[in-house]
């Protein structure tokens, strides 16, 4: 037999760190694993080092899951208030950027000591790189060889996120072991994620490096945010945000003037009959941008001799372009995994699995997933918390 305990969490991530952490304080002996050699590297390379460890507008809303409302249980119970709490009670300044959205003043590593010191206040083992090559429950207890060792507890937490960022080493281990326990995944897809451009797209390839402020809408998704062309397709926070909810074959609509009245063109028309349409859309967006559009509308000459009506369609273009992605940059580009763990077999409540008593699934590992802008840390969080209160 060998070293026993109360859980074991496989993975320190935001999220198993969390679990462990709060466990611990609440008097439990946890041993938190991970096969890599230092924890929450995802942490580290967050916000461009500076960690959008949080977003204040955190509502159910913001996460895409096969059920919408399985978040709203563990959200409600750790809100961003409480990890700000914490934040400030470990003396480290932040700000906010924008839209809600909280960084660290320095540094994501401020994050990651933060979490460990909560874990050394808690009294968790961490043991970091090796591997973990089984893992079994017989007689209401889970056993896990991890290298040369073998530890047992009564609860098993997976926290092992998602397989976006192989190189971080990602994997799909939490949906392996979901899966060897009877759990059923929902197909992982790469979200938050560039998307690539079709044959039929080619002119804005040319782009590359332009960038301008768009309303990106796929079904009743919008966002309101830059894009930016890259010289695959198209990236930036609004494209990011969309490629969550895109499905392949479907496209995506683009407004290019989301800060243009309606009748905008006729109007401009009044006022500068001269102008061609490519000078017309040069006053809004970026030059290169503007001459690509142009050319692609099509119509050409001075406002003054196009009627209104060609007008309002070219208006009517612009507002709802319509993009066929061919693809995503796929996991390797991917900032978070949608899909996983089906929140049907687990308890919003608890995240234990509904029909395997002591398993618990947390985190990215989970079919949670926030939009852009600090939503997936405070999930990963809250779920923890709530994984952690039941232990
Ligand atoms: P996470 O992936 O963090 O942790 C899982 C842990 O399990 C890892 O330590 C891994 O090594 C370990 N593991 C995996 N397989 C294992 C195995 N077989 N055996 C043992 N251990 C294993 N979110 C946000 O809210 N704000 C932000 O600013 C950013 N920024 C950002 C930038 C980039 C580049 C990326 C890739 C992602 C973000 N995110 C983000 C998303 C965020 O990082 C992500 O949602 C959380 O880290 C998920 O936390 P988890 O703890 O669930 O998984």
């Amino acid at each position: 037999m060998g070293d026993s305990y109360d859980a074991i969490v496989i993975g320190a991530g935001g999220a198993g760190m969390m679990c462990a952490a709060t466990a611990g304080k609440r008097g439990r002996r946890v041993l938190l694993l991970d096969h890599a050699r230092e924890p929450g590297r995802k942490i580290l390379i967050s916000g461009g080092g500076r960690c959008n460890f949080t977003n204040i507008h955190t509502a159910a809303d913001r996460f895409l899951s096969d059920n919408p409302h399985f978040a709203k249980s563990a959200l409600g119970r750790y809100p961003p208030e409480d990890f700000i709490a914490l934040v400030d009670r470990h003396g480290i300044a932040w700000h906010e950027k924008t839209l809600g959205q909280l960084f660290c003043d320095g540094s994501a590593r401020q994050i990651v000591a933060m979490l460990l010191d909560e874990c050394a206040e808690g009294g968790v083992d961490l043991e970091l790189g090796g591997s973990i090559t089984e893992v079994d429950h017989s007689d209401g207890r889970y056993r896990v060889t991890f290298g040369d060792r073998r530890f047992e507890a009564l609860s098993l937490v997976i926290a092992s996120g998602g397989p976006s960022i192989p190189k971080m080493g990602a994997t799909g281990f939490a949906y392996d072991l979901a899966r060897r326990f009877g759990l059923k995944v929902v197909e992982p897809r790469p979200a938050l994620v560039p998307l690539k451009l079709g044959p039929g797209e080619a002119l804005f390839t040319s782009l590359s490096g332009v960038s301008t402020e768009v309303l990106a809408r796929f079904g009743k998704a919008e966002f309101r945010e830059a894009a930016l062309f890259t010289h695959r397709g198209l990236s930036g926070p609004a494209i990011l945000q969309i490629s969550s909810y895109w499905r392949h074959g479907e496209a995506v609509g683009i407004d290019f003037l989301p800060a243009q009245p309606p009748g905008w063109l006729v109007a401009a028309k009044r006022t500068t009959p001269r102008a061609s349409l490519r000078a017309a859309l040069a006053g809004h967006l970026p030059a290169r941008l503007a001459e690509a559009l142009a050319e692609r509308v099509a119509i050409a000459g001075e406002l003054a001799n196009l009627p209104d009506r060609t007008l309002t369609e070219a208006e009517r273009q612009l507002a709802d372009w319509r993009f066929s992605p061919s693809g995503t940059e796929g996991f390797a580009k991917a900032e978070v995994t949608a899909g996983g763990i089906s929140t049907n077999d687990l308890s919003s409540r608890t995240m234990e699995a509904r029909r395997t008593p002591g398993l618990y699934a947390i985190g990215e590992a989970v079919d949670v997933t926030g939009w852009l802008g600090g939503y997936n840390f405070q999930w990963a969080w809250a779920s923890g918390y709530a994984a952690a209160q039941a232990l």
